[in-house]
């Protein structure tokens, strides 16, 4: 071997990678190329070994033509990879999106129940353990089944504390939006003879102004008892289980004396305060108390409006409101907060 072969050897070389690489389509293939010729087991690479063989002379020229060759590919290849790299990322900015399975997904927003829902079904759990049926009324009533049938006829003073919407068609107050879920106690006893155990759970509007504790409408769950033998006994063992199983076991309750026209005698029902446990606070308006329900036995009246004898059944009944106990549980201090459906309220129950 002279330094005239290892020169014709570099030249068809040089010949070889410029046609090799003009037809080399993609950044793999160059970076292939690259590896054949200029890699450490490369083709040029090869050549080095030959200079031991040539004559003393030839070898300095013979190494600075390598190391030139070498200088001169590494930077054609350097151009050719980055020509073929932004090839391709042109060629994916042109086609279409494609799915990437490796990026991570979006987790699905899962919704749930409403707070006023949930305890609303809370609620019901207790009384359909106590074997109670859960039924429904008609939130769109006649003033019969709302006021007449429960006792409170037309020039009744207590009807005011029923303030009521009336409904303009079809015909000037035949029918109103219930003002409370009582009516549903002598709808139910007209269908079912007695015994019977329900709580009905539903919506009921009242014309009240708008303020933290009062709305045009919330949500109430009306209770009734009809069975032989039934006292008001059994009226405070089942609402202190009620109690207690919302308000936690060792809830102290207390019965006022009230009057309703639908029972007879009737109570307001005030469980032990849950934030001061008594001592008085603001919450409780230093009572130490929080009325949570209007209970009593049924009138005979009523009894008598659903088509039974007033003086053969006995029950009991008992009304209480939904949003006061989710406040009270939840240390909510607006009623509009249920009604406003801001999901940063709504996300935190
Ligand atoms: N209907 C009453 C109200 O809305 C609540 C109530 C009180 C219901 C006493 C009853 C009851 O069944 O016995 O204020």
């Amino acid at each position: 071997m002279d330094l005239a072969t290892l020169e014709t050897r570099l030249a068809a070389l040089r010949q070889e990678v410029e046609v090799a690489l003009a037809q080399a389509p993609d950044v793999t293939s160059v970076e292939r190329l690259r590896v054949t010729y200029l890699g450490r087991k490369g083709a040029l690479q090869e050549l080095w070994k030959v200079l031991p063989q040539l004559p003393p002379a030839d070898r300095p020229p013979a190494g600075q033509q390598l190391n030139a060759t070498k200088a001169q590919w590494t930077e054609v290849f350097q151009t050719r990879l980055v020509a073929a790299m932004s090839q391709a990322v042109l060629a994916r900015l042109s086609s279409p999106p494609t799915l990437d399975r490796t990026m991570p997904g979006h987790p699905p927003a899962i919704g749930h129940s409403h707070l006023i829902t949930q305890v609303i079904d809370e609620v019901l759990a207790v009384f359909e353990r106590l074997n109670f049926t859960v039924v429904e009324g008609p939130e769109i009533e006649t003033p019969f089944y709302n006021f007449d049938a429960l006792n409170i006829p037309s020039d009744h003073p207590s009807r005011e504390s029923f303030d009521t919407f009336f409904l303009a068609s079809p015909e000037p107050d035949a029918y109103l939006l219930r003002s409370h879920t009582s009516p549903m106690q002598v709808r139910y006893l007209q269908q079912h003879r007695p015994p019977c155990r329900i709580v009905v759970p539903g919506r009921v509007f009242r014309p009240d102004a708008v303020d933290a504790s009062h709305c045009f409408q919330f949500h109430q769950i009306e209770g009734l008892v009809v069975e032989p033998g039934v006292t008001f006994a059994d009226l405070k063992g089942l609402l202190t289980a009620f109690a207690r199983a919302v308000f936690g076991s060792e809830t102290t309750m207390r019965f006022r004396p009230h009057f309703f026209p639908f029972t007879e005698p009737s109570a307001e029902v005030d469980i032990r305060c849950i934030f001061c446990r008594g001592h008085g606070c603001r919450v409780c308006g230093q009572k130490g108390w929080l009325e949570i329900l209007g209970a009593g036995m049924v009138h005979p009246q009523v009894f008598e409006a659903a088509g039974l004898s007033g003086t053969a059944w006995r029950g009991l009944a008992f009304g209480l409101g939904i949003e006061r106990i989710a406040m009270l549980k939840y240390g909510i201090d607006d009623i509009r907060l249920f009604f406003e459906n801001d999901v940063r309220f709504l996300h935190q129950f």
